[in-house]
């Protein structure tokens, strides 16, 4: 299939909810209800254990099959959903992309189209492309769930899912909160299932700070106020999340600020967050940068989440191949 863009997409709303409103593939967080956020983070936090003790494990995948199918890199989303389908109990398929049959030409379709006659439940698969997830819906047998673990610069749900989590369990609740997104906004599938979720459950204020060149289309985040100055963006917030620059996503670097002039002016500092909410907490979904996107000693103080967001990941993969499970019985 060729690439997409945003206003050619099918809405995931009309292909990821079963008619009794269960959840049968995860393509977006946009569309779906507060009420379902809130019992996958429910869900979530019984999958969680103290740091040290044994991790939860369940029977309720025992039988089941998972195909991991990444065609962009990972390493949090990838060994998070793997270690989530091996403590549901369900057997784990990870395909080397780099030594299967695609670097031979054959389609995605017949990718799917091969694992799936070999009893695959569930895939979860990331892609450059936009709109990979949906076609892959399209075409596959109704008794297959398909899991968007990231694609291209729209969405990356289940990351969505644990931020959303990690705010909650830091803060409490939603609506009273000042969150503040910095950085490469334009090409950030994180930002943009943030903003869905954070607006969904009701948010107080969503600010998306970035150089004017990296600014998203304000069309695809209407709820959000778009900003430049980082220091006005900071200032009383109570969430901060940082991102890194996806130059895997742009071909024309005009206007983008080189490094140093990037930390000066967009980098998140002890210094920086000194604007914010003393009681602020400091984001970042990882791969991160230090001393580009964020200064290293502030992602490792204990203002920082970052690897709490790391442990929700596991926990919230778990809720999500369980939902999705649980909708096939009343399919
Ligand atoms: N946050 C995230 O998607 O990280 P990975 O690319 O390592 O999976």
């Amino acid at each position: 299939m060729s690439a997409m863009n945003s206003n050619d997409l099918p809405d995931p709303m009309n292909l990821q909810l079963t008619p009794q409103g269960g959840l049968h593939h995860l393509l977006s967080l946009r569309g779906l209800e507060r009420r379902l956020l809130s019992e996958i983070l429910d869900q979530s936090e019984a999958y969680l254990s103290p740091l040290g003790d044994a991790p939860v494990r369940t029977n309720l995948l025992t039988g089941r099959t998972i195909a991991n199918l990444f065609f962009e890199p990972s390493t949090r989303t990838r060994a998070s959903f793997e270690l989530a389908a091996k403590r549901l109990g369900a057997d784990v398929l990870n395909l080397d992309v780099n030594t299967s049959s695609r670097k031979k030409g054959e389609s995605i379709l017949d990718t799917i189209y091969t694992l799936q006659a070999m009893q695959i439940d569930i895939f979860v698969v990331r892609d450059a492309s936009a709109g990979v997830p949906a076609y892959i819906v399209d075409n596959v047998a109704p008794h297959i769930s398909i899991l968007n673990a990231g694609e291209a610069d729209i969405s990356h749900p289940t990351q969505g899912l644990l931020d959303l989590l990690t705010i909650r369990q830091c803060k409490g609740s939603f609506e009273n909160l000042t969150v503040t997104i910095v950085g490469d906004i334009a090409h950030s599938r994180v930002a943009r299932s943030a903003a869905e979720g954070l607006t969904t459950m009701g948010v107080g204020e969503l600010r998306l700070v970035s150089p004017p060149a990296l600014a998203p289309d304000p069309a695809l985040m209407p709820q959000a106020v778009i900003m430049h100055d980082l220091d006005k963006g900071l200032r009383g917030a109570d969430v901060v999340m940082a991102l890194r620059i996806q130059r895997e996503r742009i071909d024309d670097v005009q206007g983008i600020p080189g490094v140093e002039e990037y930390y000066a002016r967009y980098g998140i500092s002890h210094e920086r967050m000194k604007l914010a909410a003393p009681d602020a907490i400091v984001m970042h979904p990882g791969p991160m940068n230090r001393g580009i996107e964020i200064e290293s000693s502030l992602a490792d103080s204990p203002q920082s989440v970052i690897t709490r967001q790391v442990t929700n990941g596991v926990a919230v993969r778990m809720a999500i191949l369980a939902a999705v499970m649980e909708s096939r019985q009343s399919r």
